[in-house]
């Protein structure tokens, strides 16, 4: 029976539309998954959404929709994309699913049974964004994980013995070297857990959208509960069905879960507590990547620096973004995107090394053997030829050594090694010469050196097909050859390539992409923003737009126009007025904007969402003084760039003096997040 292999992405949370960082971590899965396949594992990859939690429930009240039905739409929007980028995940679990659902009640109940859950009182401060309990803060104090201020809170809960496990997770980690990886991570958790842990709560009661505490419906399990629990209910545990059982006993432990570095202590000291608590066995390996960079900071939607994977599909295809991610990117630490570096990527390693060696080398077997595979004549054969094998073999051990170990770029490279071996090859070996002198010692040599180049170019095709899915099917077809996707390690090995295997018709498979590319992204990434997807959540959130991006705070404009309907007189109409979207928001980031004395970003909770806004009042405020303060923001201005950070939405303030100085717009009562000034 084929050996089992099972990896999982994070779930996705459904109130950002995804991204490409989103998409990092699903094709690095995808890539593996397909990897296995080839060698012959009985693979199943897992992917999804995770739907519960307080942020979804506001967003989906904002809008004024059910929170089912917002996260339909932003779960769909997800499986669209992934189905888009062709990945080949086996399941695509939502948290909302019945059978999770049910799953999870009964990994609580199994907590509970053995005696790891109890009940207790809290009071204190609770970071909503990460849904987290801060014991150690005072009121309004920062979250230690996101910098947000905290909301005091009193709640009775369930909780969770995460202090008793102490022991058994440093064993665990010391006695598994590939748990934690890579190696800083696991340092940070180690550290971490030996500086104690606390009991954790694992309900919630000031909410409703999550799933009921068993016997206790007033309460809901804790967000991360319910969400890492995923990995488990979506084979079947928890299911009374046989099937499901006999599923989850085949697959179970994960043999990888790949997440992004922010998430580690969930996975690395909660999950494989509730494991242990749950009599379940843990997961092989935990393997952190870090972020995707875009200008500079975290692609994340507060942010407002994202860069959609459809845009470059649109583009280049699904595979350039893949060979982007995989070859750019150093597999564990943090690494930029920018379309530049994307196109050039492209039109150097796929359009001109890898695109080349098949054009040239299958349009000459069709020129010169009328498209039939040569045989290699014996007589004919040189070291260069040899070489060509023998760099052939290093190669595939390399790229094998470097993938299995995570170091996707190292892997690349490796392969890329035998792509630049055979360019030079033919270059060295000039065929064109041979075919011109037309004699026997020639024609013999030609076909050695045709015969060679095709074989390496069908052992890095199917090398690189769980990287380069779709060009590598092209390719395989064009060599002549069927089913890449039943390719398996055997296929390896130089000399299968049958003399007489009739190429297809050749087509470039990476056409090159000219300077205009990178324009026509960026105007798409621009664009997009009104684009249909968009418009579809952005409709789902309400007339703010959980997902709009809009525009900055100018300096020294400090009131709201609208000049299109601008009556003659210079007055306007009531449902003039009622079109500019005016919020009280509190900002819970501040800091300078580098090389720019007047501007500060600031993330602002507009009740719905935070939104980064780009505002010029550094001279008049600093950071400090603004945390936690409440604004008025127009919220539903165009977006706007300064200093390359996207504001969404402009700040109040009165212009006071000669110099315009802004006094920002505030309440003499207080006012909740989120009202609308009418
Ligand atoms: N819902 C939780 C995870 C629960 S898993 C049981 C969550 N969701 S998330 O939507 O915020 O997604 C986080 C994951 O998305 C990251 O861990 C990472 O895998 C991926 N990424 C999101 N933005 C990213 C970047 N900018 N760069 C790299 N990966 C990114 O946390």
């Amino acid at each position: 029976m084929a050996e089992k292999f099972y990896i999982t992405t994070p779930i996705y949370y459904v109130n950002a539309r995804p991204h490409i960082g989103h998409a990092y971590t699903t094709i690095v899965c995808d890539a593996i998954a397909r990897r296995q396949r080839m060698l012959g594992k009985d693979t199943f990859f897992l992917t999804g959404t995770d739907e519960h939690g307080v942020h979804v429930e506001r967003a989906a009240i904002a809008a004024g929709v059910p929170a089912q039905q917002w996260a339909d739409e932003v779960s769909a929007a997800f499986r669209r994309l992934w189905d888009r980028l062709g990945l080949t995940y086996d399941k695509f679990i939502r948290t909302t699913d019945e059978e999770h659902k049910r799953g999870v009640q009964e990994m609580f109940r199994r907590l509970r049974d053995r005696g790891f859950i109890y009940k207790g009182q809290y009071t204190g401060q609770y970071c909503v964004f990460d849904e987290l309990y801060v014991d150690s803060a005072g009121p309004g104090a920062p979250c230690p994980e996101c910098g947000r201020p905290t909301e005091t809170v009193s709640e009775e809960n369930y909780y969770f013995k995460l202090s008793a496990f102490e022991d058994q997770l440093l064993r665990h980690y010391q006695q598994n070297p590939q748990f934690i990886r890579p190696e800083s991570r696991r340092n940070e958790v180690m550290s971490f857990v030996r500086s104690g842990l606390r009991d954790l709560s694992i309900s919630r009661s000031t909410f409703k959208w999550g799933v009921p505490v068993p016997d206790d419906p007033g309460h809901v399990i804790y967000v991360w509960l319910d969400a890492l629990s995923n990995y488990c209910t979506a084979l079947g545990f928890g299911s009374p069905h046989k099937a499901d059982q006999e599923r989850f006993a085949k697959y179970w432990p994960a043999d990888v879960h790949m997440i992004g570095k922010e998430i580690v202590r969930f996975h690395c000291v909660y999950w494989p507590a509730f494991l242990m608590a749950a009599g379940l066995e843990l997961p092989g390996s935990i393997i952190a990547h870090g972020w995707l960079l875009f200008e500079q900071s975290k692609m994340s939607k507060s942010r407002g620096n994202i860069v959609r994977a459809e845009t470059i599909v649109d583009t280049l295809g699904a595979d350039a973004l893949r060979y982007f991610l995989l070859r750019e990117i150093v597999f564990g630490q943090d690494g930029s995107f920018s379309f530049d570096a994307l196109v050039q990527r492209y039109n150097s390693d796929l359009a001109n090394d890898l695109g080349n060696l098949a054009s040239r080398t299958l349009t000459m077997i069709g020129r010169y053997f009328s498209g039939g595979v040569p045989a290699a004549a014996s007589q004919a054969r040189t070291e260069a030829d040899d070489n060509i094998a023998a760099t052939a073999r290093h190669a595939i051990g390399e790229f094998n050594r470097w993938f299995a170990d995570f170091q996707f770029s190292r892997a690349l490279e490796a392969a890329w090694s035998l792509v630049s071996a055979v360019n030079r090859y033919i270059v060295e070996n000039q065929p064109w010469v041979l075919d011109e002198k037309g004699d026997e010692a020639s024609r013999a040599r030609l076909a050695t050196v045709l015969y060679t180049s095709a074989e390496a170019l069908r052992i890095v095709t199917a090398l690189l097909h769980p990287v380069l899915p779709e060009a590598t099917r092209r390719m395989w077809a064009q060599i002549g050859l069927n089913d890449i996707q039943r390719v398996g390690p055997q296929d390896l090995a130089w000399g299968q390539l049958q003399p007489g295997t009739q190429t297809g018709k050749v087509e470039p498979v990476f056409p090159r992409a000219d300077k205009s590319a990178v324009e026509r992204m960026q105007t798409m990434e621009e664009q997009g923003r009104g684009s249909s997807q968009e418009k579809s959540l952005a409709t789902a959130a309400g007339s703010s737009g959980a997902t709009a991006q809009p525009s900055a705070s100018q300096p020294g404009n400090t009131t709201p126009s609208n000049k299109s309907t601008a009556a003659t007189d210079g007055k306007i109409s009531i449902d003039d007025f009622a079109k500019v979207e005016l919020r009280v928001g509190q900002v819970k980031v501040a800091e300078k904007v580098q090389n720019a004395d007047k501007l500060l970003r600031l993330e602002v909770d507009i009740g719905t969402e935070v939104r980064q806004v780009v505002a010029g009042i550094a001279e008049a405020y600093t950071p400090e003084s603004l945390l936690g303060r409440k604004v008025v923001i127009v919220a539903n201005l165009a977006p706007r760039k300064l200093r390359g950070l996207e504001s969404n939405g402009m700040i109040v303030a009165a212009s006071v003096g000669e110099q315009g100085r802004p006094v920002l717009c505030g309440f003499l009562e207080d006012v909740p997040v989120g009202a609308r000034l009418k």
